[in-house]
């Protein structure tokens, strides 16, 4: 979309509030929604609406929001981005109150202000368009974004008069008791649209005698009325885009939201899933066509997955890369990994920071990987750890290989050459090089380099004792005593 830059409007984020009903030491907006902080949601919105400018409220664990606002301002962008412009409300005073906190900033801007409650993630970038169309369509003042819920409880209600026009918003706090209000269910989204022009001065209009003892926002409805101004409500059909977080129930409906929506995009762009409901992509992930994802996975972070891959259940990966054709077997955990095209991992496998996997490498069950390189088609099938390895092509790793890579103090390194073949229940200790081609013996605990082609055993002969067992039954059933199994 390339809109006139005089035509965007600013955006102001309110993410002051401390969200005491999440009952968290951690400010409300920076509880993670589908894979990113609350208040993310509402940046990258109003980045891709576009806007001219973006300002924030900041207010308790403001350095803690503020970052999260630059990271959402920062990551993904195509354009050259904005920079996101803040402003601090000391006491949480009120909606109204945190608006005013942008005076000083925003006071010599004219035009159209989109105000975002910072609590409100799932609100599509054309859902705000639409808001700003109609607000400048109709000539208003202030927009009001509304909805209409089955449980209207909590949010503001809209009180519309007999020309269905907006006649005020009033708070839960303040109706309580009061069915005819109580039973409104449009309500206020908390998203608005308002000139700027003649704001602030509105706004110190309002006054703190309410249930709550706050500047609320919404009353702004009344002001601008008095005032002779145009307000409007526009009614959105989606309750989902713009449910508000003030509980951790609320979180969990508005994460389903944003995961059901994101699930729908990636069946829409052609990958399966299974069971949408239960699979929980979040909204930085990209999956490629023809990749299949069982019930219960969990994709996280900006994971990307390529083409035709298969994510069977139970499987969690995050912020890595899987290639095209790649099979994931059932409960495999993969974290900041590398995946090679045509790789096949798990069942039960464990992919940990810094573990690449070149094309057509196998990983089966019970191995864990960590900082550790396997090039094509090398293959650790059972039971292993590999750390802080670096293991050569069509490298076979028996089941039972420890890479012994810890000392107490230090990590080492354990270097294994092209087609190296590793015997099974083998230790390499680190720090060891096996050249290429050299096979290791199995059971073998490995202290020392190997060269290429060599074959490196350590473990004792077996001896083997002729007619042992048939003296030893004998001497015990002379003692009274039997053995199940004796011949
Ligand atoms: C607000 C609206 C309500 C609406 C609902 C939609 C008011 C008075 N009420 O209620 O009509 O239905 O949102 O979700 O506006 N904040 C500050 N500084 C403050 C107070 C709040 O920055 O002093 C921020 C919060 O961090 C939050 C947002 O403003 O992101 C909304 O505040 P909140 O207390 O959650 O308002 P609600 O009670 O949900
Ligand atoms: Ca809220």
């Amino acid at each position: 979309v390339s809109t006139p830059r005089a035509a965007r409007p600013c955006a102001l984020i309110l993410a002051a509030g401390q969200g005491k009903r999440m009952k968290s030491k951690i400010v409300k907006l920076l509880h993670p929604v589908a894979g990113r902080p609350a208040v993310a949601h509402v940046v990258k919105a109003a980045r891709s609406v576009p806007c001219r400018r973006i300002v924030s409220v900041l207010g308790v664990q403001a350095a803690e929001v503020r970052s999260a606002i630059e990271e959402a301002a920062r990551d993904g962008s195509r354009s050259k981005g904005i920079r996101p412009e803040f402003c601090a409300q000391k006491k949480q005073l009120g909606t109204a109150h945190a608006v005013l906190a942008a005076a000083r900033i925003l006071g010599a801007e004219r035009g159209a202000l989109l105000i975002l409650n910072g609590d409100v993630p799932a609100a599509k970038p054309e859902t705000l368009r639409a808001l700003l169309y109609r607000h400048r369509e109709a000539g208003a003042s202030l927009t009001v974004l509304t909805t209409n819920l089955d449980d209207p409880q909590g949010y503001g209600r809209i009180v519309r008069g007999m020309d269905d026009s907006l006649q005020a918003i009033r708070e839960q706090a303040d109706i309580a008791g009061d069915a005819s209000l109580e039973e409104i269910r449009e309500i206020n989204a908390g998203l608005y649209c308002v000139e700027l022009e003649g704001l602030f001065e509105a706004l110190r209009k309002t006054s703190r005698g309410n249930a709550q003892g706050e500047y609320y926002l919404p009353d702004l409805v009344g002001v601008l009325r008095a005032g002779g101004k145009r307000v409007e409500a526009m009614c959105h059909d989606d309750p989902t885009e713009v449910l508000g977080i003030n509980t951790r129930a609320d979180l969990a409906l508005v994460s389903k939201a944003i995961y059901a929506r994101k699930a729908k995009e990636l069946m829409l762009e052609g990958v399966t899933l299974l069971d949408p409901g239960t699979t929980y992509v979040d909204v930085g992930v990209t999956v490629g066509r023809d990749t299949t994802l069982y019930p219960n996975v969990r994709l996280e972070g900006r994971t990307k997955i390529g083409e035709g891959c298969v994510v069977h259940s139970g499987v969690r990966i995050a912020e890595s890369v899987l290639a095209n054709g790649v099979l994931v077997l059932d409960h495999c955990v993969v974290t900041e990994a590398v995946v090679g095209a045509g790789a096949r991992v798990g069942p039960f496998a464990h992919l940990r920071p810094g573990s690449v996997l070149g094309s057509g490498v196998h990983v089966g069950n019970f191995v864990e990987t960590k900082k550790t390189r396997l090039r094509d088609r090398a293959k650790a099938n059972h039971l292993a750890y590999l750390g802080d390895a670096d293991i050569g092509r069509e490298v076979n790793v028996g089941a039972g290989t420890i890479t012994c890579n810890y000392d107490g103090w230090e990590k080492h390194r354990t270097v294994l050459g092209d087609g190296v073949f590793v015997g099974s229940d083998t230790q390499l200790v680190a720090p060891v090089k096996v050249g290429r081609g050299a096979f290791i013996g199995a059971g073998s605990t490995i202290t020392k380099d190997v060269p290429a082609d060599a074959l490196a055993l350590s473990r004792v002969r077996q001896q083997t004792i002729r007619g042992w067992a048939v003296k030893k039954r004998r001497e015990m059933a002379g003692r009274g005593k039997s053995r199940s199994g004796r011949r």
